[in-house]
């Protein structure tokens, strides 16, 4: 199978060996994609194929991602990958989550259920499987928090040096507390994630480091799997919109990816649209799209919001996603952190629980429907990117009424859920119990 690395600017389109170490066209400075351009597959041999490898022991079977290798050939021997189990993600039915957004019907695919508790396991397996077949040894990314939670556990079980650039004092703790515990070298620079990519970019050559941000094509391969695993567990059957949250946009790429490769090679029957939803104080993607790109791409200077794996300015992946949105006929929507916070409660409610940048989707497709632009019958995927515990002082702080927003406003907890402290007394306890229902 040939791969190949290719300028995503449509007016450059040049080609580099897939083995070639870099992460934008070397003559137009454009993003770079994986292609295949001999690739034919029987969809519906693959179909079988995929679903008796999940019965499988072999772990590059099991894995969610390397089950569907077939769609994300860029190695020549699989004896680089390392999988810690990645994909396998549930899809599950949500109807309290329905109900609040308005729909009949809503199923979330949460991919907080990964190793280390977001999608970025997905890409991050194949990034890594890259990263051994250059004979890399030091892999690095700037990062929000999941990508060096994922790369640090990545890196780690596959012998590689992590070297981790956060933003000091914007990411959650428990976050940090996985790239600390995996061993991640680890720099928290007083910038912001914007700036930080800026300033690492022009300094990999110069370190010797293989950088595994979403702007590394071969992380979108990774999660392109995402949207294959979910169109499997639903017997092919595509839904009508997938929403999920945009960030640095790198997974709205992978997405958009999937779903017309799926659709070129005939497993998919009709093409579902993508909603992309953005933190209101961090939303250059929606505001882009509004304007349908006249006034061109105009960067966040001073991002803010409380999803702080969202809180990003100048996403790099912005020209594949607005491809990726205009070819799937999408939409991209804002919310504010009021929005963010009670979805996320709502979410909780179901008994599934997301980090904050996750809840942003049930918030969206609740606004879309509002809107009238997705109808109470259609059929809709949300993907949670993150598991709950990512960022607990979040949860803690809205329960108690003390969540405030960057610009200092108080989040009112609609679904405030507040703990009792009670003394040693079972009368008094009982007096508690006996008063109070959890509505
Ligand atoms: N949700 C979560 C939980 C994330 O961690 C991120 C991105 C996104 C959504 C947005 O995805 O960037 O592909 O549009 N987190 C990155 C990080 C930036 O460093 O962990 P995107």
């Amino acid at each position: 199978m040939t791969a190949e690395l290719v300028c995503f600017e449509r007016a450059c389109r040049r080609r580099f060996p897939i083995t070639e170490v870099i992460y934008e066209c070397p003559s137009c400075g454009g993003l770079l994609e994986v292609e295949y351009p001999e690739l034919h597959l029987d969809a519906g041999r693959l179909k079988r194929l995929w679903r008796e490898r999940r019965t499988e022991n072999a772990p590059i079977d099991r894995s969610g991602v390397w089950r569907y290798r077939e769609l994300i050939p860029f190695l020549e021997d699989y004896g680089s990958v390392v999988t810690l189990g990645e994909g396998n993600t549930p899809l599950l039915d949500a109807p309290k989550a329905a109900e609040y957004a308005g729909l009949e019907r809503l199923t979330f695919k949460h991919q907080g259920f990964n190793p280390t508790g977001s999608f970025k396991d997905n890409g991050m397996t194949c990034g890594v499987a890259q990263a051994l077949r250059l004979g890399m040894r030091r892999v690095a990314c700037v990062s929000t928090g999941n990508t060096s939670a994922s790369m640090t556990a990545y890196a780690a079980a596959a012998g590689l040096e992590p070297i981790i650039f956060i933003p000091h004092g914007n990411i959650s703790f428990g976050k940090l507390a996985q790239a600390l515990e995996y061993g991640a070298r680890t720099l928290q620079v007083e910038a912001n994630f914007d700036e930080i990519l800026a300033l690492v970019r022009s300094l990999a050559g110069e370190l010797g480091i293989y950088l595994l941000n979403s702007v590394n094509p071969f992380r979108i391969e990774g999660q392109k799997s995402i949207v294959i695993e979910m169109m499997d567990q639903r017997d092919w059957r595509a839904p009508d919109w997938i929403a999920l949250p945009g960030g640095n946009l790198g997974n709205t790429a992978a997405f958009g990816k999937a779903l017309r490769e799926l659709s070129e090679h005939g497993f998919l029957e009709k093409m579902p649209r993508l909603a992309v939803i953005q933190a209101e104080g961090a939303a250059p993607f929606y505001e882009y799209m509004r304007e349908e790109g006249r006034g061109g791409f105009r960067p966040v200077a001073h991002p803010e919001t409380l999803a702080t794996a969202i809180r990003i300015g100048d996403p790099v992946s912005w020209p594949k996603a607005a491809f990726e949105v205009r070819s799937s006929r999408g939409v991209v929507e804002k919310v504010s952190e009021q929005e963010i916070a009670d979805a996320k409660a709502v979410i909780g409610r179901c008994g599934i629980g997301c980090e904050p940048a996750s809840a942003a989707t049930l918030a969206g497709i609740r606004k879309l429907r509002q809107a009238g632009v997705i109808a109470p019958d259609e059929d809709v995927v949300g993907v949670l990117t993150g598991h709950l515990l990512k960022d607990p002082d979040y949860v803690y702080r809205y329960h108690t009424g003390q969540l405030v927003t960057p610009a200092g406003v108080p989040v009112r907890g609609a679904f405030e859920n507040r703990p009792v402290v009670v003394a040693k007394d079972p009368r008094r306890i009982a007096e508690i119990l006996l008063a109070e229902t959890l509505s």
